[in-house]
């Protein structure tokens, strides 16, 4: 069970636009996970939700715009473009310390061992960020210079069901990146920058054990609501994504992450063998 100061906790974390402040609360939080989940903690009856529509709190000088208003793709090839990407992976990994934040917050009742999974990975998506904040610094600039969105943010919160959210954050949205990795890295390293490929290869081997985290507990969310994960998550992925992204899957990733065979076609267009 989840004490209701934790959520209190997460919402102040949530709204914080320091992002100085943002980080080390949530490293606070997430290194006294291991208090979380004892006996005497309980979630008081009050009838509401947990914790409903936070937006998350920017630094007052930042641009937030629609993500469709960011359309140019950064070229690699040049060192103001490969700022650029850089920055929006930040983006992303900020993003991703608030849905694990979300993906506690959300879901009281929960078993112990899921809170600290979650927490775990918040923890680990904080020093992604801040690996990403000292590149971008070393490239003379700083984290808020570009225009940022709350896409992900805004994604997840439209998922209120626990498989749904984890068949849809961990596996489907931050699944994605392991996609892209190595043609980035790729890149990074044929443009001369191998510090900033050794981050995102950093990123891209992490992120496997946070989509696995993921699969674990969606897979237990599925079970306990009687739900077949593969199918339920084919579902997912045919409500969530009709469109294929044109980026071959990275089905070793993938498979290390714990996908089946099933989602793996499911999730590159591929006929999907039939259930019994
Ligand atoms: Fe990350
Ligand atoms: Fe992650």
């Amino acid at each position: 069970m989840l004490e209701r100061s934790v959520i209190d906790e997460i919402r102040g974390i949530l709204e914080e636009e320091d992002l100085e402040r943002k980080l080390r609360a949530t490293v606070k939080l997430c290194s006294a996970a291991r208090k979380l989940g004892t006996e005497k903690l309980s979630y008081p009856k009050t009838g509401e939700a947990p914790l409903g529509v936070v937006r998350p709190g920017r630094p007052r000088d930042w641009t937030v715009v629609e993500p469709q208003e960011i359309r140019d793709r950064p070229k690699i090839g040049n060192p103001e473009g490969r700022y650029k990407l850089l920055h929006s992976v930040a983006n992303i990994e900020l993003a991703a310390i608030e849905l694990m934040l979300m993906a506690v917050a959300d879901f009281p009742g929960e078993p112990r061992e899921y809170y600290q999974a979650m927490l775990q990975v918040a923890g680990e998506e904080v020093m992604h960020t801040r690996m990403l904040m000292r590149r971008l610094r070393k490239l003379g600039g700083e984290f808020g210079s570009e225009p940022v969105h709350l896409g992900l943010w805004k994604t997840a919160t439209e998922w209120t069901d626990l498989p749904g959210r984890l068949g849809v954050v961990p596996r489907i949205l931050e699944a994605r990146g392991l996609d892209v990795s190595e043609s980035l890295r790729d890149k990074l390293g044929a443009a001369g920058d191998d510090e900033s490929a050794a981050v995102l290869q950093r990123i891209y081997d992490e992120e496997i054990g946070h989509v696995a985290i993921g699969t674990t507990w969606y897979r237990a969310a599925c079970e306990l609501r009687d739900l077949n994960p593969e199918k339920h998550f084919i579902e997912l992925v045919q409500r969530f994504q009709p469109k294929r992204s044109k980026r071959p899957i990275d089905k070793e990733g993938r498979r290390a992450a714990g996908f089946t065979d099933r989602e793996i076609a499911a999730l590159a267009g591929e006929p999907v063998e039939p259930f019994e």
